[in-house]
């Protein structure tokens, strides 16, 4: 086991009707003016925005809205809510949806005791020294932003994320009834998502690091069962609640702790979803996972074969072969979640891999990835591969 600081401070309310508690909650915090962020209009469908306004109302709190945030975020929605946040020197953000709307919310609220250019912090040009605080009521089970550490912005072309434990949120309100309306696609991609979380995490060059792996594989299988249950039950309260915990467990390090934590194919995955805005992260995720793992798991096939036997129930005695069928089953769940497989299921052309190939690795500029470095020409294979 690798040595590690674990730190993951978010208070999280969990269970049935926990919603109705934000007012109360952020009161006792002692914040009197917030600013409310949302998405596209879910949370006014199903009544949560109004049950929130309330619960606010009734405690005192003064609320500037800025609704609107679009799945896979942009900097200038940001910008805006940043000279918002400062005009109305609101004292913390209150994110109501999914990991959209929880990242927009991040970066508001470090760029709201920013002087500079807020995306000098995803390119490294400058660290938060300071934020507002954060706290969400969660509305889909997917990225885990409830609880890391890291928020994922797109400017231009670029899709770019940077670490703080000033992204932490103080608090994160799950209740698991919210997510019965995320539709069976969005519930997917989530899935997909968390699993991808965890595997990234599993996928990497460590010593031993047994008790890492067997919460990992439960993870995993737990969300793989969640995910079968979902397909016909989406109201099915305990596969909801279990994808909600998960969402939370997959991606505050739980998984990561004594081994390495590198994301390659999140990479991968920002740079699709960063060029192609209308692809969902998860939905990217599906379609790259399984072919990163076929390029690179013959560096590590043990690995790849304890994957397939613990999480897959995969019974072939060598490595080789139980890794490859590791990852058949992977592909056989995403297809059996209605995934896609292919990029070309996105209807993006067959020449943009050269293009984001350049998008990943900076324009040649870095290598990603754990067991081989992954040059330009190994992204572009990779992207190539699952076109
Ligand atoms: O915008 P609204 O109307 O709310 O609709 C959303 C959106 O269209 C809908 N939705 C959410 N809750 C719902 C619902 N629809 C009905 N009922 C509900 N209860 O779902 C759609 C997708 O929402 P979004 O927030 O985009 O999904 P997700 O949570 O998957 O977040 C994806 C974003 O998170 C980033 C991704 O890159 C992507 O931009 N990530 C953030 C991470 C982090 N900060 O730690 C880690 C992840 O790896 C990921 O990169
Ligand atoms: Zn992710």
């Amino acid at each position: 086991m690798l040595d590690f600081t674990y730190y993951a401070p978010t208070k999280v309310y969990f269970g049935k009707g926990m919603e109705k508690k934000v007012g109360e909650i952020i009161k006792e915090y002692g914040y009197q003016k917030i600013m409310l962020q949302y998405g596209g209009g879910s949370i006014k469908k199903t009544g949560l925005y109004d049950r929130v306004m309330t619960s606010l109302t009734e405690n005192g709190i003064a609320v500037v809205e800025m609704g609107g945030v679009e799945p896979n975020p942009r900097l200038s929605f940001v910008k805006k809510a940043i000279q918002k946040a400062k005009e109305e020197q609101v004292e913390m953000i209150l994110a109501v949806g999914g990991g959209s709307v929880l990242d927009s919310s991040k970066y508001t609220a470090s760029g709201a005791k920013y002087d500079g250019d807020v995306w000098d912090f995803p390119l490294r040009k400058a660290t938060p020294k300071d934020a507002l605080p954060v706290g969400c009521i969660l509305t889909i089970a997917a990225a885990g932003s409830e609880m890391s550490s890291s928020a994922v912005i797109s400017h231009q072309d670029m899709k770019r994320g940077y670490n703080s434990d000033f992204n932490r949120c103080q608090f994160a309100i799950c209740n698991p009834e919210l997510t019965y309306t995320v539709s069976p696609y969005q519930t997917a991609c989530g899935i997909v998502d968390i699993m991808a979380h965890t595997m990234e995490r599993y996928f990497s060059v460590c010593p031993p690091t047994d008790l890492t792996d067997r919460l990992a594989e439960s993870i995993l299988k737990s969300v793989i069962q969640a995910g079968r249950t979902l397909i016909d039950n989406p109201e099915d309260y305990e596969a909801r609640a279990t994808a909600m915990w998960a969402s939370s467990l997959s991606h505050n390090d739980l998984t990561g702790c004594g081994r390495q934590n590198v994301l390659a194919v999140h990479q991968l995955e920002h740079a699709l979803s960063g060029e192609y805005p209308q692809i969902a992260h998860g939905a990217g995720l599906a379609v790259l996972f399984p072919a990163w793992a076929r390029y690179v798991y013959s560096y590590q096939p043990e690995r790849f074969a304890q994957f397939a036997r613990q999480v897959w129930d995969v019974k072939e005695e060598d490595d080789q072969q139980a890794a490859l069928c590791g990852i058949e089953k992977m592909e056989e769940f995403f297809t059996q979640i209605a995934m896609p497989l292919k990029l070309r299921e996105f209807e993006i052309p067959k020449e943009c891999t050269a293009r984001l190939a350049d998008l990943c690795t900076f324009g040649k500029q870095r290598t990603i990835g754990t067991y081989i470095d992954l040059d330009y020409r190994d992204v572009k294979n990779i992207f190539d591969s699952c076109y």
